[in-house]
């Protein structure tokens, strides 16, 4: 069959790969794709029509929607009614993932285990809920943000002044909320769902953060690996309890057309996990990893969702660590240079993958254009081991002020 994915990342590119592998697929295209990703046609996934006129042209039978942005613009819905299999949840799944305010009741109403919190309607009453944190809070607007309306704070200080530029930036009328600061070690618990039943996949760690020790300001993610040695099954027994059932139990009760990613931004404290959000899309860069680290096939687990098999299917991984290494543009997440000559991706080693994010293909050049420009992926049978060998990968492609972490894989434990 043919198949359509929506995206221009390197989420996206690791899709297409994991899709290609598998017998059933034919031609994947990439809509608009990037330098990378054989088949990217520029069409802009917003444009319905043009993406249902490209399908009917090309004979696709599944969409995969990789970002957030079209879910919450509806494209499940649209093309629900068009006949054509899309994977990713309709507009009422989707909000799981676009307001925080609906997220949290969610939770509250399903008895999700997540962080205590109370939703902001007057600079009075934020006032009240600093001090009654006494100032270790988090900020959170409710709309999508694309990472950046966040704001972590230690102390009254940086919660009052959180709160004046939450406001400076999304209006004095924003929508926000504020919960309890929660302290422990993040995990990402990805999950393909049909509504009904839910596949884990294996459990990731990203590193959002610019700089080495998880300091400075956060980015799309500067890395991810997989599996993270923390979560042994007691771990994840309880995350399945208090977490994951709870929230396919919520999914089934409201109805949602939900064939597609619940992501679990989980924070593992000593009071057990907690829900830091969801996402309802595959994380990125946790996916770079995912998918290589995944044996099964990508496309009949795809495909199970859509004839109510999804609960028969075996989801197996393949041995050993996975470890994905950014290399961004010098200066992003803010001002970056794009139009750069990427060299050296011919030096790469075969059992490596490189997936491409922010390039472009010019004049047989692959160029960069954008922050996050490749992900460089190794593995080996330890972390270690998968650490060294994707640096030496990663020293072997250069471009003008290439910027990468240096500590990707290596994260101290807080909860042990
Ligand atoms: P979110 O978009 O809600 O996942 O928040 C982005 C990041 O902010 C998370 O990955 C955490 O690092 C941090 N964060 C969010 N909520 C909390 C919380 N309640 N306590 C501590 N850190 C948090
Ligand atoms: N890696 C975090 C995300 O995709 O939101």
């Amino acid at each position: 069959m043919n198949i359509v994915v929506i995206g221009s990342g390197g989420r996206e590119h690791a899709l297409c790969w994991k899709l290609k592998q598998s017998p059933l697929a034919d031609e994947i295209f990439a809509l608009p794709g990037n330098g990378g990703i054989p088949n990217s046609v520029d069409i802009d996934p917003f444009d319905f029509q043009a993406v249902e006129d490209f399908c009917k042209e090309n004979d696709i039978s599944l969409i995969v929607v990789g970002p957030e942005n079209p879910l919450a613009a509806g494209i499940t819905d649209y093309f629900t009614k068009k006949d054509i299999m899309i994977f990713g949840p309709d507009k009422a799944g989707a909000a799981l993932e676009g307001s925080k305010i609906f997220a949290k009741e969610f939770m509250l109403k399903y008895g999700v285990a997540t962080a205590g919190y109370h939703r902001i309607t007057s600079p009075g009453q934020a006032e009240e809920v600093i001090d009654k944190y006494n100032g270790s809070c988090v900020l959170k607007y409710d709309g999508l943000a694309a990472g950046k309306g966040v704001y972590v704070c230690c102390s009254k200080e940086e919660s009052s002044q959180a709160v004046n530029e939450l406001l400076g930036t999304y209006g004095d009328d924003a929508n926000y909320i504020i919960e309890e600061l929660l302290v422990g070690d993040e995990i990402s618990i990805i999950g393909i769902t049909d509504g009904k039943s839910i596949k884990l996949l294996s459990p990731s760690q990203d590193h959002k953060q610019l700089y080495e020790n998880d300091e400075g300001p956060n980015t799309g993610g500067m890395g991810a690996f997989t599996p993270v040695p923390f979560a042994n099954d007691k771990l994840l027994e309880s995350i399945d309890n208090d977490i994951v059932k709870p929230t396919l139990h919520g999914i089934i009760k409201e109805g949602y057309n939900f064939k597609g990613i619940v992501y679990f931004g989980i924070m593992v404290t000593k009071n057990g996990p907690k829900l830091l959000e969801y996402n309802v899309r595959f994380g990125d860069p946790e996916t770079e990893v995912l998918l290589p680290a995944l044996k099964s096939d990508l496309l009949e687990i795809f495909l199970s969702c859509f004839d109510n098999t999804l609960d028969q299917k075996k989801v197996e991984f393949n041995e050993g660590y996975f470890v994905d290494v950014v290399l961004a543009a010098g200066g992003y997440p803010r001002e970056y240079k794009k139009g750069d000559t990427i060299s050296g991706l011919d030096q790469v080693s075969e059992d490596t993958f490189v997936f491409h994010a922010g390039t472009i293909k010019k004049d047989g050049n692959i160029i960069t254009n954008g922050g996050r420009v490749l992900n460089v992926v190794s593995s080996g049978k330890s972390l270690d081991d998968a650490i060294s060998k994707v640096y030496s990968e990663c020293s072997k492609i250069s471009f003008d002020n290439c910027y990468i972490r240096k500590d990707i894989g290596r994260r101290e434990q807080i909860v042990k």
